[in-house]
């Protein structure tokens, strides 16, 4: 496990830019997985920059994302289809029908979950897998508690995920409780993970992340365990390291 510590919030996305820019410059057909949240918004603008800047081309390259609301369609605002449209993919040059994420609207579920696993084996596996991390230590929607050997599958929102994610949705409107996601096990085939974190309200997962035993009750502790695993951070998010 590689920990790089920096100063703040815009060095954590510019570094881990050069580096997925470094890999895609090898390797032009890489296959990338994503994720959405707060913590990775910085570095698709460095890497949307970068495209413009023709220092990387996303032609070639193939998205996986970690996870989608069970139940909202790509065209939703609250959907992680348009949130990796809005952030990243409208901007670059990369080929949406390349760009995966699970099936918010399907009438089975569970073929879906098994058809995102296929998809991946097809495309040859992810070569490098990014990650943002809860403060409870969630990886995708792998809530503490969630298998370390689990594979893509439903799973319910706990209730604080639902109770952070009630002001994006309007007082009548349908809130997802589930979510379709990669499991631990999926992600951690992934040849290289990178997972970032930035601000003290992570300091806790990230100490238990890197220092605490490996447990379902953080499941990024089971990084620990990953050959090629990289964890970038900031100060504040890494203030109770030891
Ligand atoms: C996002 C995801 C989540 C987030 C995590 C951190 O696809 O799978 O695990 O990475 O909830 O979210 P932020 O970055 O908003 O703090």
């Amino acid at each position: 496990m590689r920990i790089v510590v920096l100063k703040n919030a815009q060095a954590v996305a510019e570094f881990a830019a050069n580096h997925i820019i470094a890999l895609l410059n090898k390797k032009s057909h890489s296959v990338l997985g994503l994720a959405t949240g707060s913590t990775p918004i910085r570095l698709y603008k460095q890497l949307i920059q970068a495209n413009e800047q023709k220092k990387v081309s996303y032609k070639n390259v193939t998205t996986f994302n970690l996870d989608e609301y069970l139940g909202l369609s790509g065209t939703h605002l609250q959907s992680y289809r348009h949130f990796m449209n809005h952030y990243f993919f409208d901007h670059i040059d990369i080929n949406k029908e390349d760009t995966f994420l699970p099936k918010g609207i399907t009438s089975d579920p569970m073929l879906a979950c098994a058809e995102y696993e296929k998809k991946i084996k097809e495309k040859g596996g992810i070569d490098i897998q990014l990650l943002g991390v809860g403060s409870n230590g969630h990886i995708g929607f792998n809530e503490p508690s969630s298998s370390l050997a689990s594979r893509t599958r439903i799973k319910a929102l706990s209730e604080d995920t639902i109770a952070a994610n009630k002001r994006f949705f309007a007082v009548d409107e349908f809130q997802p409780s589930l979510s379709i996601t990669m499991g631990i096990g999926t992600i951690l085939e992934s040849r290289e993970i990178i997972l970032l974190a930035t601000g003290s309200n992570k300091a806790e997962a990230i100490r238990n992340t890197i220092e605490g035993p490996v447990a379902a009750s953080c499941p990024a502790s089971i990084l620990q365990m990953h050959q090629h695993v990289m964890i970038v951070i900031d100060e504040e998010a890494a203030q109770n390291l030891k």
